[in-house]
């Protein structure tokens, strides 16, 4: 039996566990299963490590960055972010640590220029929130030549505020959103922006993909903008955590 599962706490609902399980069955993978291992502290990882037949492992919140001191190799992106929310078990015991939400974003991003005609080469981008999905979104941009602000509600050294939007928006084009606002149940907020002076040449992307439709999109939609929410990116995180666990 090969042996997957996510570490995080608290493990309410996971989408990972869903997605494995219905992959599992769909496409008739046999001997794999997919578990919670719900960890409140980080210390316990060496010891799951020893689990027999343990293939790979996803990483969800509190541990992204805290796992870091416990594997061998990072790959290139997740180096770079300096999170990693999917570990490979070796064969000789190696662990390797990647950041998929990177390939689920710049794949994600990717298609959807694509499909509305959009070169990334006439686009500049906005990333609201500065935690590690917001990371991972702009060590993307940057590998996909998009240069980037990021936007918070804390005035620091190279960051706009909301205040501060309104001025640079004739230039941004693509904005981002990687905060947590408008997620359900909070469904009536979106962050604090200037949509009146949104156009249709602006694309907004939501990392939140419940609800489908949040209300930043909304808004977008209203100005005539583009819109495009967090799903894709999360299934095409998983499809990639599961290509690097059987690479
Ligand atoms: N679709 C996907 O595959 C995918 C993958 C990863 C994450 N996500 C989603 O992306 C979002 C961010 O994830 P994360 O782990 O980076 O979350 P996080 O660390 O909790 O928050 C990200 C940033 O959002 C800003 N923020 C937080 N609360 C806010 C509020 N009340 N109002 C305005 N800004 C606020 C903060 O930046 P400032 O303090 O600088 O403003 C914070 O650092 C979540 O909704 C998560 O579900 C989606």
């Amino acid at each position: 039996m090969n042996r997957y599962g996510l570490i995080g706490f608290p493990l309410t609902h996971s989408f990972s566990q869903r997605y494995f399980s219905e992959k599992f069955s769909r496409e008739g993978i046999a001997n794999s299963q997919y578990d919670l291992f719900e960890m409140p502290d980080v210390t316990a990882l060496p010891k799951l490590f020893t689990l027999p037949n343990l293939r790979g492992l996803n990483v969800t919140i509190p541990h992204k960055q805290a796992v870091l001191p416990y594997l061998d190799r990072l790959d290139a992106a997740a180096e770079k972010i300096g999170a990693v929310n999917v570990i490979k078990l070796e064969a000789d015991g190696t662990k390797t640590g990647y950041n998929s939400d990177y390939y689920g974003f710049r794949q994600s991003l990717t298609d959807w220029l694509t499909t509305l005609g959009r070169s990334p080469d006439d686009l500049k981008a906005l990333v609201l929130g500065t935690g590690g999905a917001s990371k991972a979104v702009t060590v993307a941009l940057q590998d996909l030549g998009i240069p980037y602000q990021f936007v918070s509600r804390t005035k620091t050294d190279g960051y706009l505020t909301y205040d501060e939007v309104e001025s640079v928006l004739p230039a941004y084009h693509l904005l981002i959103n990687g905060s947590p606002i408008g997620t359900y149940p909070k469904t009536d907020q979106a962050p604090a922006l200037p949509y009146s002076q949104i156009s249709h040449q602006h694309l907004l992307y939501d990392l939140v993909y419940n609800p489908a439709e949040t209300l930043f999109m909304k808004r977008g939609l209203e100005q005539g903008a583009a819109v495009h929410n967090g799903l894709r990116m999360l299934e095409l995180q998983a499809e990639k955590a599961w290509e690097i666990w059987q690479s």
